[in-house]
């Protein structure tokens, strides 16, 4: 459905955890306040949620989290979205850890591409960022997810589009902000996006000083003079990409504060808790839980109904932008594993 701006919002973000197995400085550091099991969305509900916005035009999920892995089933979860009529393409943005040890299972689910958070090649680095000696683990699921995606593109039935795997990275000054040559490189001989995110005063995001991607692009310019446009969809999502003759994959840029994308922002998000946010600035959210909590049991139409009215006034009232630019305008208080990125 359309928006009070014209914007067709039909892709669909849910963070279905706040845990993660990663302390990512910038956003879940040691010591965050984890949120009880039974404040969070089973997966009938979101399945509930899913099936009314679907029926309002939503076609497009992103499982995030916290770590969607984390949590116990996501594969089934994949399967069960996307069975939903309406519910054509079903993504995930984890960090990888576990994706070598799960990957055949969410395919066979039908999962259709995964974004991986990668911010540094550097095992110490990676220990400094996320706290964790993972390293290892997360470059065995890039692989298996690149194999995934090498089979896919030979032997996709027609029409089945490839499994697509992105690479995310968020650059901080003075820690992986020297990196972003050997990090773009895995574009060069791999099919695989690599985007720049530019850190977003979000949760701990405000306090840890991140690379500005007009900066980072006029570097990039310099060092690779050849790059140019590339106009493809790549995905739902707000990323700008460019191409370098003769590389395998793109390389992209999510200029949150630097290029604001918000004229075209297509997306509604669903946090782990069931509250439903127009925009990732602000705090203010319809609480979908109380729904549950209301219509107990088997009032299950009575429920749609209901859900299906605060989804429609949500993306009525979205928001025309952020305001990232100005915090004292920013009134989310949440973290980023609640809110899934
Ligand atoms: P695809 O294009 O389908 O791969 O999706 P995506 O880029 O939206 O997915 P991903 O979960 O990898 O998100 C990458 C980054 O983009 C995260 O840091 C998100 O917070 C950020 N992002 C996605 N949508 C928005 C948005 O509407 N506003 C802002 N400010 N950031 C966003
Ligand atoms: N600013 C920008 N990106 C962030 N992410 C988490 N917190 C922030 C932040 N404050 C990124 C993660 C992951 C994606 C879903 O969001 O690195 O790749
Ligand atoms: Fe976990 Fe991703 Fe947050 Fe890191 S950025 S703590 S991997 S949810």
């Amino acid at each position: 459905m359309k928006d009070g701006f014209g914007r067709e919002i039909e892709y669909m973000r849910i963070s279905i955890t706040d845990r993660c197995n990663l302390r990512c400085r910038y956003c879940m550091p040691d010591g965050i306040r984890q949120v009880p099991a039974s404040q969070i969305l089973s997966y009938e509900q979101i399945a509930e949620i899913v099936s009314a916005a679907a029926g309002l035009g939503i076609s497009r999920i992103k499982v995030t989290g916290g770590e969607p892995l984390a949590r116990l089933g996501c594969p089934e979860l994949v399967a069960r979205l996307k069975r939903i009529p309406g519910i054509r393409q079903v993504t995930m943005t984890t960090n990888g850890v576990l994706l070598g040890q799960y990957l055949k299972e969410l395919r066979r689910a039908g999962l259709d591409g995964v974004n991986i958070s990668l911010d540094t090649l550097n095992r110490e680095t990676f220990r400094q960022i996320t706290g964790r000696d993972q390293l290892p683990a997360v470059l065995e699921g890039l692989e298996a997810a690149l194999e995934e995606s090498e089979w896919s593109r030979r032997d996709g039935k027609s029409g089945d589009a490839p499994f697509r795997v992105k690479v995310n990275c968020v650059l901080q000054r003075g820690v992986n902000d020297g990196e972003w040559p050997e990090l773009a490189g895995l574009a060069g001989n791999r099919n695989l996006d690599v985007r720049f995110i530019e850190m977003m005063p979000v949760g701990h995001g405000r306090l840890v000083p991140g690379v500005s991607n007009t900066e980072l692009f006029r570097e990039m310019r310099r060092k690779w003079p050849e790059l140019h446009p590339d106009t493809a969809v790549h995905g739902n999502g707000p990323a700008v990409y460019v191409q370098i003759p003769g590389w395998k994959g793109s390389i992209g840029f999510i200029s949150a504060m630097h290029g604001k994308f918000c004229g075209s922002c297509n997306r509604i998000r669903l946090t782990s808790q069931g509250k439903l946010k127009p925009c990732l600035c602000y705090g203010e959210t319809e609480d979908l839980m109380r729904v549950f909590r209301e219509y107990p049991g088997v009032e299950e139409e009575k429920r749609r109904k209901i859900l299906t009215e605060i989804l429609e006034k949500a993306v009525r009232e979205k928001p025309a932008a952020h305001c990232f630019e100005n915090r004292a305008g920013i009134t989310e208080q949440m973290d980023m594993v609640s809110i899934g990125g």
